[in-house]
């Protein structure tokens, strides 16, 4: 990318990098390609780094999605760096950074959820630590792609993003020693860690920025539509459309996401699980909406079989398991033969 040296004093908020910051250890700090927010300048400003290369024409060019794992991780490290600092401010004082992070739910986040490969590339890049973290910016893409596939755009999309990105805003008054308890919650650790959603709505009630939708997403995200959810037990119809959202995208984090306890279920495996148990607890219009336009995503990725075969995604029908073709042209509907299955993306 073509570029300008620019004193890091006059750098602005929506310039591009035309160049990585990389530190002296050679770990890439902001990549290539980073829209530059407050935060970021801020933390320029403080390394004492004189000047940063901008894209000549940043003002006119319109950031564009990343179309590599590369560039897609690059933001989303950088992404997850401000989530945990957000975090971590939110815990101890009791306040969210709400306009840090709304410029990251409308430059980064964003991005992230129009990149093509988007799905592909959030397995790829999954790390073990920093779970809550993770789950925060994943959930915020995907309610982002689910909102676009019901028909939500504008300022309302992106309202549904930054729902998604505070959702769990709420974790932080939970206790350290609750959150990342290894083991089983007991019966009052379980009570303590569902008013997370309460902790949450009322830290944004009556802050700027935050409308109804948003607080409805954060506080009803758990609600499900059999009344069998928290915190309320309301029924479907008192659901807020955002929450239903919200509540499809962090069950599908959940299950595909590799965690201490177990390994992380491929998508189609989360798709006969979610027709399984979660229809009649979710909204089913939203869930169809999601379970179809999910299984077609995977269309041509390539995966490796239970029985070692490499294979490519060719046909997906109304069914929850796709039909492969193996490196050798052999046709499996794995919705027939259930003793081979998709153990992996490549
Ligand atoms: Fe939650």
């Amino acid at each position: 990318m073509s570029g300008k040296k620019c004193p890091t004093a006059e750098a602005r908020p929506g310039m591009k990098l035309a160049s990585s910051i990389i530190k002296e250890s050679g770990q890439v700090i902001l990549a290539e390609g980073t829209v530059l927010t407050a935060s970021f300048i801020e933390k320029l400003k403080l390394m004492n780094l004189e000047f940063i290369d901008v894209a000549e024409n940043a003002a006119a060019e319109a950031p564009t999605p990343p179309t590599s794992v590369e560039t897609f991780g690059a933001v989303y490290d950088n992404t997850l760096q401000v989530i945990e600092n957000c975090f971590a401010t939110t815990r101890y004082f009791k306040e969210v950074p709400l306009i840090q992070m709304k410029e990251l739910a409308d430059t980064s986040v964003n991005l992230m959820a129009d990149a093509a490969g988007v799905f592909g590339y959030l397995r790829i890049i999954r790390k073990q630590d920093d779970y809550t973290f993770q789950h925060s910016i994943n959930v915020a893409i995907i309610s982002g792609i689910v909102g676009k596939w019901v028909g939500l755009s504008g300022e309302e999309l992106k309202d549904l993003i930054f729902a998604g990105l505070l959702h769990d805003i709420g974790k932080t008054q939970i206790p350290i020693e609750i959150l990342n308890k290894p083991a089983r919650l007991t019966q009052e650790e379980m009570k303590i860690m569902k008013s997370h959603t309460i902790e949450g709505y009322k830290m944004l009630l009556g802050e700027a920025g935050i409308n109804e939708s948003i607080l409805c997403g954060v506080l009803q995200h758990h609600e499900k539509i059999d009344r069998t959810g928290y915190p309320s037990g309301i029924s479907g119809e008192q659901i807020h459309p955002f929450a239903k959202i919200i509540a499809v995208a962090d069950i599908y984090d959940a299950m595909t996401s590799d965690r201490v306890y177990r390994v992380g279920q491929t998508p189609f495996e989360v798709v006969a699980d979610i027709r399984q148990e979660a229809f009649g607890k979710l909204d089913p219009a939203i869930c169809m909406t999601f379970l179809n336009n999910i299984l077609d995503y995977f269309i041509g990725a390539k995966v490796v079989l239970s029985d070692g075969e490499e294979a490519e995604i060719i046909y997906q029908g109304h069914h929850s398991y796709p039909t492969v073709c193996t490196r050798a042209g052999k046709f499996i509907d794995l919705e027939v033969n259930r003793d081979i299955s998709i153990v992996s993306f490549i």
